[in-house]
């Protein structure tokens, strides 16, 4: 199924992958011509009656030749009396159809440009001998278009080894000798997505302040003129994107600066504006020049005024409207309905043709972005004329809420999707720094366009940095959709990306480093984190949690302090610092977490751990300031977000630690200096608390048995002095270490025992043992030793001990504290043998390990009464008998419904039982969400419980069917009795 799989998308995409030709080369074994070295560059031809923007972009890759050899190339101009006298290599660019250069190289015979031909911003590259007279050979990039001609252009470029980040990411070209151009013609197809795009939103705090400290304020705003815009022209080219949404919080694209559209234009990038401005006006100038208020019902002939308005001043500008009407900034309006909104558009369109002074609107590109409300307007009956791009949207947190459905996808004007990489509202901002999953974004755009949403695809990207990562994947997925189809791609395609930016030596290590990262950071976002987020006190979690972050910073610094230092501020900026950064948050929230627990354990650390937190708050401090002062400043202000103290969904005013206390440390606790708690447990003994029984002196480990993991003891200092202890129970219970001296300052105030069983020595069958706990130091108030333990007794811990064993000839997951814990990749079988429908793993989905989801994302719906549906099926093993009410959690990732007909589904069995169907997510209207939605995307998960009947103790088979693409299975726990708190759920049953 898989090489069947493989061979037909290597037919299909056989000119894709033609296109991702390389015809660079910096040695001459590849053969070819010479194009420059540390002596010569080439020069730049281009025409005289050039687009302006493509003459521009030469002028980039003029100097691009620099950054790589040393030496920039010189730009020529071409025109009717040019004479070549030089002996250097030549490129010569130009577009189809509008440089008369490129036009005499086709009438000589010299270029055959037939399969570009009026395919939208494609383009092909070659090298041609005798092109002109006295020019023995160039190098020929031929533009169907504009854009195609600058791709050509910025494709050398990335090729020599010009990331398109080299000013916003400060990546610098590695330094070459010499470079060559192969012979080899490239052909480079359209986009799979026509327009591709990225609007900067919420740009304030970090973008405004940097851009504050760079150029000067604007009549009405901050200084957002077309200096700053041409930085981030050039990037969306470089990116390979043609479109944009302003800047808007607190800025007016057409007004701060009127060269604004101009430039854009220029350079050769498509204007719109936001979802909620319409015709081509940003929503302070709503405020600022209409006459009247911003409402239809009240102030028609003024606000229809103000749109045609609008279009005239953007006319002469390439430009991709956006049409309809929502209420005054980004709210809904109380007024609107899906009538007068039709009403609104008819009345949009004739002013388009009106300006434009033509009878058919349709030459104009427009789009209808069905955000928030405006889609419950839609799902009412809305009618959307069809050249309108219909734009749907994400609910703020990559998850697509509907994708065209059959009969909408001939709609000329087809459909887009609006997605989010940042964003502020409820439940939560986030804003701070990236926390996207690639393979969130792989299962989500790949379906996009298999449900041919293929018109527009734009990223909200908040404050642009640092979400360069995101950005740039979003980008080469709108670029070349099918090539990056397999859910393998990903870190392939992250390793070439690290490529190009750090080179070749560092990129698998850095590309897995980012794919773990995005599964750390994708648990939740860091402004939902707080120290109740996970158990410090159940399988590990806290500390495990912590440990990753601990590994990737390792690993990250690693990689960063062997680098070159010319590397290492682009190394910080793209991989360190979020790795860092991320690590932070986390020691900050996990060590006030610990500290909270441990005042109430009266724990001498306490105090330790409260001065942990705060030197972990001034370390984030001192890593924005890091951030702030690389290259003399040079991204100032661009880490000015907040990210601590978040009370509601609005981010903090000021970043705030979080609560942190402390123990009096000059008296001792009543019960005496030591203390004793251990896994599972929150209770400390001797003494009272509200975790155990009062008056009790025992607390109680989770059962262990041959298939569980070992558990801990800790014990600690309550005390002024320092304190000895010393450990027995029963032979086969082993504690480690058994005996040790607890101070009363300092780092040995506490420790944690590990308890393991001797198997071989263990009796057979559940048995309970104890442990005791004792200590020869006097350890009360009156030190003669009787006090405490003589009022509330000796500490002791209860383990219950279950000497099991699958049979050996068993195969699959065995229980271990009444549960079952699957990462659903380790599956036992997968009945799945026919392309039309089958399982495909995405490897570092989700929270934990990996997803399973069904593909094609074009799947027909799958049924578990159908043996030709594929099945996952899961062998376990039990040791409780008789569960008649055994609970099955399954853990998938975020999704919403995006065809209403076909919500999404999964079906689970035990054994031979019938089949339950589960649909995650309620169907509702597309506005307003569903209640489940925020705890959701809060848990950057959907989970759902069914309930089974497990009567028989022994060998068992769950059965796992995905009913409808689109739902992607991280997690399944089967609760036999024992499952226990924690954020991530129990950790993977062992499998033998
Ligand atoms: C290339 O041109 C740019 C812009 O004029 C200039 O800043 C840079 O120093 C030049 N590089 C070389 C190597 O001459
Ligand atoms: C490129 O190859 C073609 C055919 O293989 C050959 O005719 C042509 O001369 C070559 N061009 C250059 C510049 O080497």
């Amino acid at each position: 199924m898989t090489a069947l799989r493989v061979i037909v998308s290597f037919i299909y995409f056989g000119w894709a992958i033609h296109a991702q030709q390389s015809l660079i080369a910096f040695n001459q074994s590849a053969g070819g011509l010479l194009l420059a070295d540390s002596s010569t560059a080439p020069i730049v031809l281009v025409g005289d009656d050039e687009w302006t923007g493509v003459q521009r972009a030469a002028g980039d890759l003029s100097q691009d030749v620099g950054r790589v050899t040393g030496v920039n190339s010189t730009v020529i101009t071409y025109n009717s009396s040019f004479n070549a006298q030089s002996s250097s290599p030549v490129i010569i660019a130009g577009t189809v159809g509008k440089s008369s250069l490129i036009q005499s190289l086709i009438q000589s015979g010299k270029i055959n440009v037939d399969q570009i031909r009026g395919q939208w911003e494609s383009y092909q590259i070659q090298l041609v001998s005798n092109p002109l007279d006295g020019i023995s050979s160039a190098l020929v990039i031929a533009g169907a278009d504009k854009r195609g001609s600058i791709y050509g252009i910025y494709d050398i470029s990335e090729q020599l080894g010009v990331s398109p980040w080299y000013w916003w990411a400060d990546v610098p070209a590695t330094p070459q000798q010499s470079v060559y151009v192969q012979n080899i013609t490239k052909l480079q197809p359209s986009p799979s997505v026509k327009y591709r795009g990225f609007f900067l939103n919420d740009e304030q705090p970090a973008l405004t302040n940097w851009l504050n400290t760079r150029y000067p304020a604007g009549k009405y705003g901050p200084g957002f003129n077309h200096y700053f815009y041409s930085t981030v022209f050039e990037l969306l080219l470089r990116l390979r994107a043609n479109y944009m949404w302003p800047a808007q919080w607190a800025s007016m694209f057409y007004v701060d600066d009127p060269l604004n559209p101009a430039t854009a234009d220029e350079y050769g990038i498509v204007m719109g504006t936001s979802h909620t401005e319409p015709m081509a006006r940003n929503t302070n100038e709503q405020s600022n020049f209409l006459n009247g208020t911003w409402g239809w019902s009240v102030n028609r002939a003024n606000v229809t005024e103000f749109m045609r308005q609008g279009a005239e001043r953007a006319k002469p500008y390439e430009t991709l409207y956006t049409m309809g009407m929502r209420g005054l900034g980004d709210t809904a309006s109380p007024t609107l309905n899906a009538s007068t909104l039709e009403q609104i558009v008819s009345v949009q369109q004739s002013l388009l043709r009106e300006v434009y002074n033509t009878t058919n609107s349709s030459i104009v590109p427009q789009m209808w972005c069905l955000y928030k409300e405006v889609g419950g307007y839609f799902a009412d009956g809305l009618n959307v004329p069809e050249d309108i791009t219909l734009l749907w949207s994400d609910d703020n947190w990559a998850d697509m809420q509907r994708l065209p459905l059959a009969n909408e996808t001939h709609r000329s004007g087809g459909a887009g999707i609006y997605y989010h990489a940042d964003y502020v509202g409820d439940p939560r901002d986030y804003k701070w720094i990236d926390t996207i999953s690639l393979q969130k974004y792989w299962s989500e755009l790949q379906q996009a366009y298999d449900r041919q949403a293929r018109q527009i695809w734009i990223l909200n990207v908040g404050d642009l940095k640092p979400l360069e990562l995101p950005i740039s994947y979003f980008f080469a997925s709108a670029y070349n959709t099918p090539s990056l189809s397999s859910p393998n791609s990903t870190q392939t395609w992250l390793s070439q990306w690290v490529a190009r930016q750090f080179g070749t030596q560092v990129a698998d290590a850095t590309a897995s480093i980012l794919l773990n990262y995005s599964v750390l950071a994708g648990r939740r976002k860091y402004e939902l984190v707080d120290p109740t987020t996970y158990s410090i006190i159940n399988y590990n979690e806290a500390n495990s949690v912590l440990e990753q972050w601990q590994d990737l910073v390792n690993a990250a610094n690693a990689i960063y302090s062997q680098l070159d230092a010319s590397l290492q501020p682009s190394y910080f900026e793209l991989v360190l610092h979020k790795c860092l950064a991320g690590f932070t948050i986390y020691a900050i929230h996990i060590n006030a977490a610990k500290n909270n627990l441990y005042s109430e354990q009266g724990r001498t650390s306490t105090n330790t751990l409260a001065q942990t937190v705060m030197n972990y708050f001034a370390q984030d401090h001192a890593l924005t300031q890091q951030y702030h002062a690389l290259l003399n400043g040079k991204w100032n202000h661009m880490m000015d977000q907040t990210h601590l103290g978040y009370q509601y969904w609005q981010q903090p005013m000021r970043n705030a630690m979080p609560a942190v206390s402390m123990v009096q440390q000059r008296e001792i606790a009543l019960s005496g200096q030591l203390g004793v708690t251990c896994d599972g447990n929150n209770g400390t003994v001797p003494g009272d608390d509200m975790y155990h029984s009062l008056s009790s002196n025992v607390l109680t480990l989770p059962p262990m048995d041959p298939y569980g993991p070992s558990r801990w003891i800790d014990v600690f200092s309550r005390g002024t002095d320092a304190v000895n202890f010393n450990v027995s129970s029963e032979p086969h219970i082993i504690v480690s270490p058994s005996n040790g001296i607890l101070q009363a300052m300092g780092n040995y105030t506490d420790m944690r025992l590990t308890v393991s069983i001797d198997w071989a020595n263990a009796p057979n069958g559940s048995t309970i043992s104890l442990i005791n706990i004792t200590t020869t130091t006097p350890t009360g108030v009156y030190d003669n030793g009787t006090y405490p333990y003589g009022s509330f007794g000796k500490p002791q811990i209860q383990v219950p001990v279950n000497k099991t064993s699958a049979p050996a000839s068993f195969h699959g997951f065995v229980e271990s504290d009444r549960t079952i814990s699957i990462e659903p990749e380790h599956f036992s079988s997968n009945a799945s043998n026919s392309s039309a429908a089958y399982y495909e793993v995405i490897a570092a989905y989700g929270r934990t390990l990996s997803g399973v989801t069904l593909q094609p994302f074009t799947a027909p719906s799958q049924s578990a009464n159908s043996s030709s549906s594929p099945k996952f099926t899961y062998n376990f093993y039990t040791f409780t008998p008789n569960v008649t009410n055994a609970n099955l959690t399954l853990y998938a990732g975020t999704a919403m419904n995006t065809d209403p007909s076909r919500p999404l589904k999964y079906a689970v069995s035990i054994d031979s039982a019938a089949p339950q169907v589960v649909q995650p997510n309620p169907l509702t209207h597309l506005w307003p969400l569903p209640a489940m939605w925020g705890g959701m995307v809060a848990n950057a998960a959907m989970t759902n419980t069914t309930t089974h009947s497990i009567t028989k103790a022994g060998q068992h088979t769950l059965n796992l069917w995905l009913l409808e693409p689109g739902l992607v299975v991280q997690k399944l726990v089967l609760d036999l009795g024992g499952v226990r708190p924690s954020y991530l759920g129990p950790p993977e049953s062992t499998i033998v």
